[in-house]
């Protein structure tokens, strides 16, 4: 039985900085900025968007091609959450009107979130083959200003309709783990900014893939040559340009030549929008389809890195007739039209969101029209509306 992901959609905030300006600002070279952290721009999200709202709004990108009834599950991976006892997974399913008669719920290991989410659905599916279920992975990359990790923020949301015979990429049997009790990233409860030990966090990073990219090959009997492509998870480029090195060395030219191509393919919507966390591995996934040249039957693998630590690497076949899925004018457009914010404006939008709104306060969104915003809270409630 063959399932897989057979939508994909995508949201991001519409307002970015610009790593040159960001890098005069900070008096770094620009091209340690462009080159050495691989990252062009990155999205900001200004206190009315919040990991449920971009949720709602990645997952309404293809909500109107779906059968809504066949939805039996929900599930929400973060890093960003908004509550520490409801899931997000609740308000989407409210703000969609999705069918009462499914499961919800909220997932969490740092980046790994959505991965989890998409396994978990997998097994679902293959025992209700008549029910879909949607896993949705949205967050905020906060470092803080004037931080060596702040070049590497970021904002957006994946949301993904997994179902029997798909449409865009068959999941393959199998996968290979590898999980360690380790703090290179972490954000304790008292914090809304990230603490991480980010030249460990690569260290880890790279051993995570090696150990299970090779655990892989191993357990299906595959050659670096059998892959079509590799996309990683992708907190800023460089550190997956990295773990794409370690897949290439030693390889026949063409070989080589392939990997490094599919991963500038790969690398595109990243480096614009910056690290979205739980969906940043989906992000370079659609970076892929979308600039990719795939085909039919093609073999993706993909390397999946939450920190703590746990990694996994699966892998894919390409659908045949992918491409009609995918909405790739719509995701230029959504990256493209975003607001360049000058620093002083991102400095502000900055420490606004992360002060606590007023209660009964309600706020308003620039968004476009159609976008969902998270709108203040009334008597501790969260309130989602409609622009
Ligand atoms: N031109 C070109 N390259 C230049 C340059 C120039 N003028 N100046 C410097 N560089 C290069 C450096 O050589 C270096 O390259 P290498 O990595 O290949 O050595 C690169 O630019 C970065 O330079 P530094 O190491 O000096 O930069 P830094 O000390 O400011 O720190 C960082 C960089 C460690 C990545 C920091 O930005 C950071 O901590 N970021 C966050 C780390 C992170 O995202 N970790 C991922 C965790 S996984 C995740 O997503 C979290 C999760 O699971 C929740």
């Amino acid at each position: 039985m063959s399932v897989g992901i057979d939508k994909i959609g995508f949201f991001t905030p519409n307002k970015y900085v610009d790593m040159v300006d960001l890098a005069h600002a900070r008096n770094e070279d620009p091209n340690k900025f462009l080159i050495g952290i691989g990252q062009t721009a990155m999205s900001i999200a200004d206190k009315t968007q919040d990991a449920v709202s971009m949720g709602i709004n990645a997952t309404l990108r293809y909500m109107d091609k779906i059968d809504k009834d066949k939805v039996g599950l929900l599930i929400f991976g973060t890093e960003s959450s908004v509550d520490q006892s409801k899931s997000a997974s609740l308000f989407v399913k409210n703000a969609l009107n999705l069918p009462a008669s499914m499961r919800a719920f909220e997932v969490k290991e740092a980046c790994f979130g959505l991965t989890a989410g998409l396994m978990m659905a997998r097994d679902f599916v293959r025992v209700h083959p008549d029910q879909t279920a949607i896993v949705i992975g949205s967050d905020i990359a906060r470092y803080g200003i004037k931080t060596p990790g702040e070049v590497t923020q970021g904002a957006g949301s994946i949301s993904l309709l997994v179902k029997d015979n798909p449409s865009i990429l068959e999941l393959n049997d199998g996968h290979s783990d590898y999980s360690e009790d380790i703090n290179d990233f972490w954000r304790p409860n008292n914090s809304k900014l990230a603490k991480v030990d980010g030249k460990y966090s690569t260290q880890v990073y790279l051993d995570f893939f090696s150990k299970t990219f090779e655990a892989y090959k191993k357990q299906k009997n595959l050659a670096n040559k059998d892959f079509t492509a590799i996309t990683y998870h992708m907190p800023f480029t460089k550190m997956a340009l990295k773990a794409n090195r370690i897949a290439i060395e030693g390889q026949d030219e063409a070989t080589s030549q392939r990997l490094t191509d599919k991963f500038e393919a790969a690398k595109k919507w990243s480096s614009l929008v910056g690290n979205i966390y739980t969906g940043s591995l989906y992000l370079s996934l659609l970076s892929l389809l979308e600039h990719g040249n795939l085909k039919a039957g093609d073999l993706v693998g993909l390397f999946s890195y939450g920190s703590g630590a746990m990694g996994e690497f699966y892998s894919g076949n390409v659908v045949l007739g992918y491409e009609d899925q995918l909405d790739k004018s719509g995701d230029e457009e959504l990256i493209n039209s975003r607001r360049k914010l000058s620093i002083a404006e991102y400095e502000q939008i900055f420490t606004d969101s992360l002060a606590d709104p007023q209660d009964g306060v309600a706020l308003l969104s620039d968004e476009k029209p159609g976008t969902w915003y998270f709108a203040g809270t009334k008597d501790d409630i969260r309130q989602y509306k409609k622009i």
